[in-house]
């Protein structure tokens, strides 16, 4: 049985004053009680969200890291340092991570490597552009980079991945639960392909767009173990209904 898993991406957003009120609505809030929870804030307010999910069910994770663990990196954060401050989790592949930096799936595998030696629970994003979707490739793309980043990597025991197709982003467009569920069913059956993966036990998560009102038809999917949830992660009480709906 795989516990449900909700997961805040707070991305670049956030003041001293805005994340301390919105962690005091999440951690007294009772429907944390369920699911397991994560947020992820930027690196600058990683301290202060870690002192204050310190006595909480509220696990909490970066956004991104380095694939270099220290040396002359110069802007860099390494996945040890990390680790070091009490993060849990990171977040790598990220389609803003791919699209505004860059980032190829040889360097997400070198990030997912260098997270997983530091100890730290890496949350893989994949997922498809509209194009890509509209010409019938969507599964072609995400295999590719499920492929590009998974390939060869010891210990994935603590793998989560995170179907976010690119269009849904943002956008106010979700999958349906059916396209959704039918790319999570070809991404658990590809990741049973990759050696050192354990397809059955890997939390797959659905990101874009997720809100209060369509959580619950996306969590009854077989194939859907939770959300990353970018937007709706910013309120509280928009978020608190996410994780009452993995609860329930
Ligand atoms: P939105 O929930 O704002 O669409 O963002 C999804 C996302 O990118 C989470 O990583």
């Amino acid at each position: 049985m795989r516990q449900l898993l909700v997961v805040g991406n707070w991305k670049m957003n956030g003041s001293r004053a805005s994340v301390a009120a919105l962690l005091e609505s999440l951690v007294s809030a009772p429907a944390m009680a369920g699911p397991e929870i994560a947020v992820c804030p930027t690196y600058v307010h990683l301290p202060q969200v870690l002192s204050l999910c310190a006595e909480s069910a509220i696990s909490v994770g970066a956004q991104d890291c380095s694939h270099m663990q220290s040396g002359a990196y110069t802007g860099e954060v390494a996945p040890a340092m990390l680790a070091d401050l009490g993060c849990r989790w990171v977040i790598l592949g990220h389609s803003e991570r791919r699209q505004y930096h860059g980032e190829s799936d040889a360097l997400v595998a070198a990030k997912i490597a260098a997270a997983v030696e530091a100890g730290l629970q890496p949350i893989v994003c994949v997922g498809e552009t509209r194009e890509q979707r509209e010409a019938g490739e969507a599964e072609h793309v995400v295999s590719a980079q499920l492929d590009g980043a998974l390939r060869g990597q010891v210990n994935l025991d603590s793998l989560v991945v995170a179907y976010e197709p690119v269009w849904a982003i943002g956008t106010g467009l979700t999958a349906t639960p059916r396209q959704a569920q039918d790319m999570h069913e070809c991404i658990r059956g590809y990741l049973d392909g990759i050696e050192g993966v354990a397809a059955g036990a890997t939390r797959l998560l659905y990101g874009g767009s997720v809100k209060a009102d369509n959580a619950a038809e996306l969590f009854a999917q077989p194939d859907i173990d939770g959300a990353l949830v970018g937007g709706a992660a910013l309120k509280a009480a928009e978020f608190i209904a996410i994780v009452g709906a993995a609860a329930a």
